[in-house]
Order: C-alpha cells, then sequence, then structure tokens
C-alpha cells in the first residue's frame, strides 16, 4: 500500500511521518508514537475514549485519519501537564475522585480542555453538553462535572 507523508505539531514538537492512508489517528498515536494516553474502547466513534484535541477542537482519534491531517496542531493528555505540575482539569478529576478505572479520563479531559479554552467560565449546563457524548461507565458523571466546574476556578 503506498504511504502519505504528514508533518503533525503533537504536544508542541513537530514531526513527520509516513502513514497508510487507512492508519487513524488512534493508531499513529497509541502503535507508533507511544501516547497511550488516548484509549481505544468502542472503536466506531461513539464513546469519546479516544479524544484528543486537534486544531483546538476535540476529535474523537478512532475515526480519523492520519493522512488527512497534515499540518493539524494535536494535543494529547501527555502533553497537558507535567509529573509536577499537573493541569488544573488533572487536579480537578484527583480531588473529585472523578478518575475510577480512568478508561474514559483522558478523553473526558482533552473534551473540557477544549471547553474550557473556548469558555473559561461555563455554566453546569454548558459542562454537560460539552461532555455528553464521552461515555463513563464508573462514575455516574456527577463527580465529573463537578471536577470542570473546580477546575475552570482554578
Ligand atoms: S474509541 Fe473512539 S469514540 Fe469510542
Ligand atoms: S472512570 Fe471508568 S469509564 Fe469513566
Amino acid at each position: 500500500m503506498e504511504t502519505v507523508t504528514v508533518t503533525l505539531k503533537i504536544n508542541n514538537e513537530t514531526t513527520t511521518l509516513q502513514v497508510k492512508p487507512n492508519e487513524t489517528l488512534l493508531e499513529t498515536l497509541r502503535e507508533r508514537l507511544d501516547l497511550t494516553g488516548a484509549k481505544e474502547s468502542c472503536g466506531m466513534g461513539a464513546c469519546g475514549a479516544c479524544t484528543v484535541e486537534v486544531n483546538g477542537m476535540p476529535l474523537r482519534s478512532c475515526i480519523a485519519l492520519t493522512a488527512e491531517m497534515d499540518g493539524a496542531e494535536i494535543n494529547t493528555i501527555e502533553g497537558l501537564g507535567e509529573e509536577k505540575k499537573l493541569h488544573p482539569l488533572q487536579e480537578s478529576f484527583m480531588e473529585e475522585g472523578a478518575v475510577q478505572c480512568g478508561f474514559c479520563t483522558s478523553g473526558m479531559i482533552m473534551t473540557a480542555k477544549t471547553l474550557l479554552d473556548r469558555n473559561a467560565a461555563p455554566t453546569k449546563e454548558e459542562i454537560i453538553k460539552a461532555l455528553s457524548s464521552n461515555v463513563c461507565r464508573c462514575t455516574g458523571y456527577k463527580k465529573i462535572v463537578t471536577a470542570v466546574e473546580q477546575a475552570a476556578t482554578k
């Protein structure tokens, strides 16, 4: 199969890759770049576990083709905070107990990050709407919404 050359800025580092036309962004991140924070759950764009930020918006990386991403700026959970200085969302998710199994967490946080970047003081309804298509099987969502509200105050 022919390959396509793409240059991506991922977590502020520019990288050029040869990718197959059918390679998903999730495969590129997890299998080629060892960025395993984004998770594969449904694999069909329905659950949000694979969400990363692309050009300022949340994107389900399991149904996005890397070959179509040339020039994109991509942020993943790995680029969000540092071990000694977490992002406010990471802090709040821990403080509020919004992480249980953790499978949905990076997608939730990346979705919430793009919301807070666009709207620094969202209402609870705006948070619920922004996260409405990210699925969590563990927390019941209340703690996640509270964590985003708390992060917005930091
Ligand atoms: S794994 Fe991508 S949306 Fe579910
Ligand atoms: S913490 Fe387990 S799926 Fe959300």
